[in-house]
């Protein structure tokens, strides 16, 4: 036995965006029960993992049909163009039509009728539509388990991969069915009224041993040449922050693979959270990597964060403050006019009682000469951006005008930008204009007891799961699970 499923030969199922949601595909071997509505597309989904199969991947499969006429199915599923018969021909697939009881005969003896097709074909895969019958048949007292159980030991036996079919309301309201157990995995289709508007067709993957799934429900659709499923939560790409872009490392491993190695250079990212999560563990990490990498740091103090406090947090990730101002490598931008040690006096741009223009033309005034110098020098500059004190002194106003401008000016002299923000305290209206205007945004938010975090918009077009937010004894202090 292997002892993970990811070393396990994989299956690729074939099917548009199926196997997005399995990982990459079904473990080679496995049984799984597809089950769902009258209509929902069983048989599609079935028929088409076979073909899939032939076309693509170069495995033969058998369908078995104890309801209909193997001419019914070439018949309904040439409507996708889908030439079956061709197929048949290429001795890529075999549709057969036969009573559940002499299947089971047949499978049972050594070179029977089965064991000669397999051999004949040389097939990977197979369908059996559908395994409800097995119940009807064996009647009173008996739930068809015997059979059900016997047919998967011969899947098993033969190593192919096979999709039992299966009415989902015959199961409903019942207690568990027995080949939930026995089956490795689970795929329900359904169908349902959705916002009393349209009925939507969804997939959901309840259960697949051996490999890790995307949960959820998903939308497919019935398109000309077969069912194609549309994975939630993915979007469209932005493909000049997703492509050949250097990633700046979090310093937190589990972060930097959720963004698929880091911050890309030159983007704008929000850190969301709401005031009972724990932010500052993450927002100093990412700070602390920078410093520690040699970056230029332009730091937004708020009414909290002093120079001071800032040196203390960072120290604890292992970043020197100091060090990084005898560089002049950091930069401040205070409100409140306090006093700062001898070090950092001339890298603090006091900006309290300034009007929004004056502050705009004295940070830049400020700023510039240093960027010029340090870009010339191959530095890399990195803001983190408060937005809670920029609206708080600013005004919301002053970031609807400038903040997009800004944002852009960044990202074209490959600036990257982390702007810290509490969407809910902000409001909608200004919030989803931010939203909009950056490139991701990283959500953490307590409920209960567990602090969560999941990136809900990112420039390589994918949402992450929300995770959870577990703190550990040594640096980085977090970790997502
Ligand atoms: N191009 C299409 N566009 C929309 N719906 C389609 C299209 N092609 C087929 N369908 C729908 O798919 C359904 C048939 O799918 P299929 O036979 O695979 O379902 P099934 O789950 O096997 O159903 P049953 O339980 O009756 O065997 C039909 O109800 C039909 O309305
Ligand atoms: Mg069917």
């Amino acid at each position: 036995m292997q002892e993970t499923g990811l070393m396990h030969d994989i299956v690729h199922t074939g099917v548009p965006g199926l196997d997005e949601l399995l990982n990459g595909g079904i473990p080679r071997g496995t049984t799984i029960i597809l089950e769902g509505n009258p209509g929902t597309g069983k048989t599609t989904l079935g028929i088409q993992f076979l073909l899939e199969g032939a076309r693509q991947y170069g495995e033969s499969g058998i369908y078995i049909t104890f309801e209909e006429l193997p001419e019914q199915i070439y018949r309904d599923m040439s409507g996708f163009g889908w030439d079956l018969r061709e197929l048949e021909r290429q001795n890529k697939l075999r549709i057969i039509c036969l009573e559940p009881d002499v299947l089971l005969d047949q499978m049972m003896r050594t070179d029977g009728l089965f064991e000669q097709l397999i051999r004949e074909i040389d097939c990977k895969r197979v369908v059996i539509d559908s395994i409800s019958l097995f119940r009807t048949l064996a009647g009173l007292g008996n739930d068809g388990r015997e059979q059900i159980y016997s047919i998967r030991n011969i899947m098993r036996k033969f190593d192919l991969t096979a999709f039992f079919l299966r009415e989902y309301g015959e199961t409903e309201g019942r207690s568990t069915p027995f080949e939930n157990y026995v089956c490795d995995g689970i795929i329900r289709l359904s169908l349902r009224e959705h916002l009393e508007k349209y009925r939507k067709r969804t997939v959901e993957i309840l259960k697949m041993r051996g490999t890790c799934i995307v949960e959820g429900e998903h939308h497919y659709r019935f398109m000309k040449d077969g069912i194609c499923i549309l994975p939630a939560l993915s979007m469209v790409e932005d493909k000049i922050l997703s492509d050949g872009v250097e990633r700046l490392s979090t310093g937190i491993e589990s972060l930097d693979e959720l963004l698929l190695g880091g911050l890309p250079q030159g983007s704008a990212f929000m850190l969301d959270s709401n005031s009972k999560a724990n932010y500052k563990y993450l927002m100093n990490s990412i700070l602390a990597e920078r410093l520690k990498r040699g970056d230029c740091v332009l730091f937004m103090l708020s009414g909290l964060s002093s120079v001071e406090t800032i040196e203390q947090t960072l120290e604890l990730f292992g970043a020197s403050l100091k060090e990084a101002a005898a560089e002049e490598r950091v930069f401040f931008i205070d409100h409140y006019h306090r006093k700062v040690e001898r070090e950092y006096e001339n890298l603090v741009i006091h900006v309290d009682r300034l009007s929004n223009e004056e502050y705009q033309k004295k940070v830049y005034e400020a700023i510039n000469p240093h960027f010029r110098e340090t870009m010339v020098q191959g530095k890399r500059w990195f803001i983190h951006y408060d937005l809670n004190t920029i609206i708080s002194e600013r005004g919301r106003e002053f970031i609807k005008r400038n903040f997009a401008d800004e944002m852009a000016r960044c990202r074209a002299a490959g600036i990257t930008v982390l702007c810290q923000t509490n969407f809910t305290e902000i409001g909608l209206e200004t919030s989803s204009f931010l939203e909009r205007a950056s490139n991701g945004v990283i959500r953490t938010w307590v409920d209960g007891s567990y602090q969560y975090l999941q990136i809900t918009k990112s420039p390589g077009g994918r949402m992450s799961a929300p995770h959870i937010v577990d703190n550990i004894r040594d640096r980085p202090y977090v970790r997502l699970i």
